[in-house]
């Protein structure tokens, strides 16, 4: 029984991305996720903690930093996080600190509650930084929370890897 166990395949994973108004930073980084788990069994989704943006596209910015990169974000529409997130998905992962209360705030036990990371922390474990929200700033800021993202989502990508036996 134990060799059956360690040899069935692990079940899908399932990762949301969250930041405030689902428009920039998350749906770059269901993207770029998504496009680097092509070959496992993750599924990666997005959402915003307001609800400011609901069924709005990408931000444009967002959207051409994507493109650059060779990844296509434009089918996205923003969607409001909901309670029965935290019971969904297997990870979920905050862009800021303000982002990771309000996920917390909606987790009902702490089952849920472990679920809850903040991105940055992947790849500098316990240093609690930010994806900064690029959203009333310039276009650099947006080539900038590309690499922070991009650079997080390889980590979760080998880790998962490992995880599948990949
Ligand atoms: P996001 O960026 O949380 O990365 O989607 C923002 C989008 C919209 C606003 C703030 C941040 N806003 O204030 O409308």
């Amino acid at each position: 029984m134990k060799i059956l166990l360690f040899f069935s395949p692990m079940k899908e994973q399932t990762i949301l991305m969250v930041c405030l108004g689902n428009i920039c930073r998350s749906p770059l980084a269901e993207g770029i996720l998504s496009e680097k788990c092509k070959h496992l069994n993750v599924i990666v989704d997005s959402a915003g903690t307001s609800g400011n943006h609901i069924g709005e596209k990408p931000d444009p910015r967002s959207v051409h930093v994507a493109t650059l990169n060779g990844i296509d974000i434009g089918d996205q529409r923003a969607r409001k996080l909901m309670k029965s997130d935290l019971e969904n998905f297997d990870k979920i992962y905050a862009m800021d600190s303000s982002n990771f209360n309000n996920i917390l705030n909606l987790a009902e036990n702490p089952e849920d509650k472990k679920k809850v990371h903040l991105l940055l922390n992947e790849v500098a474990p316990k240093e609690n930084k930010a994806v900064p929200d690029p959203y009333f700033g310039g276009d650099q800021g947006f080539n900038e929370i590309y690499k922070l993202i991009d650079e997080a989502c390889e980590m979760i990508k080998n880790n998962l890897e490992k995880e599948f036996h990949v």
